[in-house]
């Protein structure tokens, strides 16, 4: 799951000096038989902190009117209640329920999801930053998001509700099913804005958050970002997809748990336009380059589609057509970035399967450098746009941090602290 410049400190100083001269020569206070005051030392404002979440990084509740369901034990009817991220319901059985009731159906007509029919879902909080903090409502320690991060904002002065925000969204969907967000978020910047002093606000996006606030910025002019963003911070930002889209089309993902099946939650997974969206950018893919491998034939970028209708997942590709404008335009945010990142870990780069049958097969993984999650290249493509943006771009790479593991990093926590510091 950002960023920008001198202008606004410049607009801030002026705003400030016209403050204090007002002060001093207004000629009607009642005050003004006594010598003024030294005005007390100016508190430098703290730029707001709007938190941007990745994929699977947002609550999500469920409500069940059901007219069938895969198991007997499955509920068919069930007020609101937590449906993502609860440990418990991702057991076998329970683990079937959960995906009926969470995965989505694309519609080839009108080329957006729904939900299974009977199962209505909402993305809890808006504006609220517990949402993100804790992607597990119980805040059960396994699900702490951006909660490191917040704490040491709290640190430094900021308290939650007024200058401390979170931007939760369907992370299922893409950019092109979530309009709403995009509107939600420039009221979310505006009234923040506001609500503290005429102040910029800061984004701090992590993975998926990071291209989905980019697709924001670009779609608001240069007059309004100087206006209202101070900046962005990146953390393991998906800038141009990653390689384990295609893994998790393929195959399926276990989250990294022992307990969750790659082969079970795959069902739910693919059915995310998201993750079609996160697919290997041709902008940072050559079409040469060879993504997956049989004894007897390639299939290269160029081939992505023929490799969706031989895993017999068709609709991938159409969902990967109807975000393909968002991965094709990589105009800059035009908004101060710094882009942190996790380097050096393990992370896959190529499948390579035993047979030429690949649907249901679980091909070897071969492994390339990145963040564990998303490929180096994607998480640099933050360097692409050095030159072409007047906005600061800042990248730091850290040796060993996985893409999870940048949202508690000692020396991310410490570099968010001194940025936040300045006004
Ligand atoms: C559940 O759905 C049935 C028909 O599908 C409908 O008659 C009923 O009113 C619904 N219940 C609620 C609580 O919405
Ligand atoms: C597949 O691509 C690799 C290079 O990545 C090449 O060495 C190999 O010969 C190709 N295999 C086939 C069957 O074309």
């Amino acid at each position: 799951m950002q960023l920008k410049g001198t202008s606004i400190l410049f607009a801030l100083l002026l705003l400030t000096a016209l403050f204090s001269v007002g002060n001093c020569f207004w000629p009607f206070s009642k005050r003004g038989r006594h010598p003024p005051k030294p005005a007390p030392p100016k508190e430098p404002q703290l730029s707001p902190v709007i938190f941007v979440p990745g994929d699977g990084g947002s609550q999500m509740e469920a409500r069940l009117n059901k007219s069938g369901t895969p198991y007997f034990i499955c509920e068919k009817t069930h007020d609101w209640y937590n449906l993502w991220l609860d440990l418990e319901q991702l057991v076998i059985p329970m683990v079937y329920c959960w995906i009926d009731n969470v995965k989505l159906y694309y519609d080839k007509v009108t080329r957006t999801t729904h939900n299974t029919p009977g199962v209505e879902t909402r993305v809890p909080g808006w504006g609220d930053p517990s949402v993100v903090e804790w992607i597990d409502p119980t805040k059960n320690k396994a699900g702490a998001y951006f909660k490191d991060i917040a704490n040491v904002l709290v640190d430094l002065g900021y308290e939650r509700h007024k200058n401390i925000h979170g931007a939760p969204y369907d992370f299922r969907r893409a950019p092109n099913e979530n309009q709403q967000f995009f509107i939600d978020m420039k009221q979310l910047v505006e009234d923040t804005y506001e609500a503290n002093n005429q102040t910029p606000v800061t984004f701090i996006t992590h993975s998926m958050g990071s291209p989905m606030t980019l697709v924001f910025l670009q779609e608001q002019t240069l007059e309004w970002k100087s206006q209202y963003v101070r900046r962005q911070i990146s953390l393991a930002g998906a800038w141009a997809g990653s390689m384990k889209a295609v893994k998790v089309f393929a195959m399926g993902d276990d989250l990294d748990s022992f307990a969750l099946s790659a082969k079970i939650l795959r069902e739910e997974q693919i059915s995310h336009p998201s993750s079609a969206w996160l697919l290997p950018s041709p902008l940072f893919w050559k079409p040469s380059e060879v993504l997956a491998s049989t004894p007897s034939r390639n299939y290269t970028m160029a081939q992505l589609e023929q490799f969706f209708n031989d895993i017999d997942y068709r609709t991938g590709w159409e969902m990967r057509k109807d975000t393909m404008r968002y991965t094709q335009n990589f105009s800059p945010p035009d908004v101060e970035l710094h882009c942190l990142y996790g380097d050096g870990v393990s992370t896959v780069e190529r499948l390579q399967y035993k047979k030429d049958t690949i649907a249901g097969e679980t091909p070897k993984l071969i492994m390339g450098l990145g963040d564990g999650t998303v490929n180096q290249r994607s998480l640099r493509a933050c360097q692409h746009w050095t030159g072409y943006t007047d906005s600061h771009i800042t990248t730091l790479a850290l040796q060993g941090v996985d893409h999870l593991g940048i949202l508690a990093n000692q020396d991310v926590l410490q570099y968010v602290r001194t940025v936040m510091q300045q006004p």
